[in-house]
């Protein structure tokens, strides 16, 4: 497959190196190629870069990385044929860091981030994943402590099928599914308590686990 990324900082390159190691073809699109010359080393034949228009009329299925302060406006740049119908895989978490220390969440559970992305993009098949973990660890899921699991949220069950497909691929465990795109706000109310977590024990590789009896 054809994968484009749009969002060139570690999340956009570690699913970018993920997506390759599985052998598919990827485009990462960002306003500055000449930051991803090591990326296209490290992935060899399998990566280039390119506009973030580029990256998006490229994939057959498209992942949404960017900072969440500069995901409207890039979202609002794409024209409805670059992403019609197409899977897109929104990693992004709707935080607001402009007060320093740990952020807030900049969503409500009326309009969650993954509602609004959907909504910029009426016509895609928004799946919201890997939000709740670290960039470092969504292509090869720590097993010291078990096999953790991946939660995800999106309207298209066909398209939640695809993306716990590569979570399999990338060692997660159970690929948990919370319910429509409007549910991505318990996704991202969740990665408040990873974010949480993370800064009160320096520590960025926890994830999670569901214990039922
Ligand atoms: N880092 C993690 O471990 C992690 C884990 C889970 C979820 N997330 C979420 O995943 C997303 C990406 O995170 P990240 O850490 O990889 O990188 P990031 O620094 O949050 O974002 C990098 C990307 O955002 C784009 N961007 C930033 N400001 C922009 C603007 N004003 N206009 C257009 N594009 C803009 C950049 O575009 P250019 O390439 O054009 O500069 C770059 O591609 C974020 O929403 C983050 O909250 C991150």
């Amino acid at each position: 497959m054809k994968i484009g990324i749009i969002g060139s900082g570690v999340v956009g390159q570690q699913l970018g190196i993920g997506f390759a190691k599985l052998g598919h073809d990827v485009k990462i699109g960002t306003r500055d190629t000449s930051k991803l010359t090591d990326w296209i080393k490290t992935v060899g034949g399998k990566g280039s870069a390119g506009s973030v228009l580029e990256a998006a009329q490229f994939g057959d299925i498209l992942v949404l990385a960017t900072k969440w302060q500069g995901t409207e406006i890039v979202l609002q740049s794409l024209p409805v044929d670059s992403y019609n119908g197409k899977i897109i895989i929104d990693v992004t978490n709707p935080l607001d860091s402009s007060q320093g220390g740990v952020p807030r969440l900049d969503a409500t559970e009326d309009l969650p981030g993954g509602l609004k992305v959907q909504n910029y993009l009426p016509e895609a098949k928004v799946v919201k994943a890997f939000n709740t973990i670290s960039a470092y660890i969504m292509i090869n899921a720590p097993r010291e402590e078990g096999v953790p699991d991946l939660f995800i949220a999106g309207n298209d069950a066909d398209a939640k099928k695809v993306v716990a497909g590569f979570a399999t691929q990338w060692g997660w465990g159970s690929v948990i599914d919370l319910g429509d795109i409007k549910s991505s706000f318990w996704l991202e109310t969740f990665a408040m308590l990873w974010i949480q977590f993370g800064f009160r024990n320096n520590n960025w590789t926890h994830a999670f686990k569901l214990l039922r009896k």
